[in-house]
């Protein structure tokens, strides 16, 4: 059974390629689909074959898909391009006879308020209706994500945000990349939809506590509106755009978008996920 990972010169891609092949995988069932080849060549190195899949070059997508029998489409980076990208693997997905196509989505992608929601649930709308059969994967936040965070309560003992008492149930990458490689690799999940977040759903003074653990001195957790921790990015020298995207994230965290975890990602996985302290310093 051939398996190929898009993205899989990333940090969530190599984890889900270590994964597939710590669990059983030959790594000649396992393609590695990279934009850069060059950047490839320790998968290479590892028995896995590379191929080209940009996004961006439907030809490099349909190529690489033909006589794959499952894909994991890792959804792209370039916030506001990702539904025509991700359109040309699920295009070419349905053209190869893909029996499974696995997606790393967002919480709730389809009813939530945060602001990366719409191209994940426009996204799941495209793969319901190419008929290609389908897991989706709405993957919580990354631990990985507050690496900024530690460094910023390393610098100056506090860090600011406009989340209120909003909880995250975030869990380490290699935990949904674990996920994935089950996915991929066991029979059925077919037509699953899976809410993945950690076991725990912490509040920023548990960040804040947790940060402190790793650092090993006091944190401060500074709750601030939205508008002061605009005008506080703008003047640390973020633009506009950049500035208000982080704001509104905040905002979903606040309203609940990334509070839930129903178990099911340690379900996967057969362990429980990284709690948040030992995610944070593993950073
Ligand atoms: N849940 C979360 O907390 C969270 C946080 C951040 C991001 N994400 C999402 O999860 C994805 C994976 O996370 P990550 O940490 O692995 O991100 P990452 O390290 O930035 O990896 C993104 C991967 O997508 C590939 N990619 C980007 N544009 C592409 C294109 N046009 N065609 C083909 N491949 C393309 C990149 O290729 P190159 O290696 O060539 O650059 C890279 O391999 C991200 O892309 C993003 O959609 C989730």
């Amino acid at each position: 059974m051939t398996i190929l990972v898009t993205g899989a010169t990333g940090h969530l891609g190599r984890l889900v390629i270590d994964s597939l092949l710590a669990r059983g995988a030959a790594p000649d069932d396992v393609v590695a689909g990279v934009r850069d080849l060059d950047r490839a060549s320790d998968l290479v190195d590892r028995g896995v074959r590379a191929v080209v899949v940009d996004y961006d070059r439907p030809d490099t997508v349909a190529d690489a898909l033909r006589g794959v029998d499952s894909v994991l489409l890792i959804s792209g980076s370039e916030v506001g391009r990702r539904v025509e990208q991700h359109r040309a693997v699920i295009d070419a997905a349905a053209a190869a006879g893909v029996t499974k196509l696995v997606y790393t989505s967002a919480p709730k992608a389809t009813t939530s308020g945060l602001v990366l929601a719409p191209e994940h649930k426009a996204t799941e709308e495209l793969i319901s209706a190419s008929g290609v059969p389908a897991v989706i994967l709405r993957n919580n936040w990354y631990t990985e994500n507050y690496a900024g965070t530690v460094e910023q309560a390393r610098a100056t003992g506090a860090f600011a945000a406009n989340v209120g008492d909003g909880r995250v149930a975030s869990a380490s990458r290699r935990d949904f990349a674990e996920a994935a490689a089950v996915v991929l690799r066991e029979d059925g999940h077919v037509g699953q939809v899976y809410e993945l977040g950690g076991d725990v759903a912490w509040n920023y003074d548990e960040l804040a506590a947790a940060i402190s653990e790793v650092i090993g001195s006091p944190v401060e957790y500074r709750r601030v509106r939205a508008d002061e921790h605009l005008a506080m990015l703008a003047e640390a020298g973020l633009d506009e755009g950049t500035a208000g995207f982080v704001v509104a994230l905040d905002a979903g965290i606040a309203e609940g978008a990334l509070a839930d975890s129903d178990g099911t990602l340690s379900r996967l996985i057969g362990r429980p996920t990284t709690p948040l302290v030992e995610g944070l310093r593993a950073l």
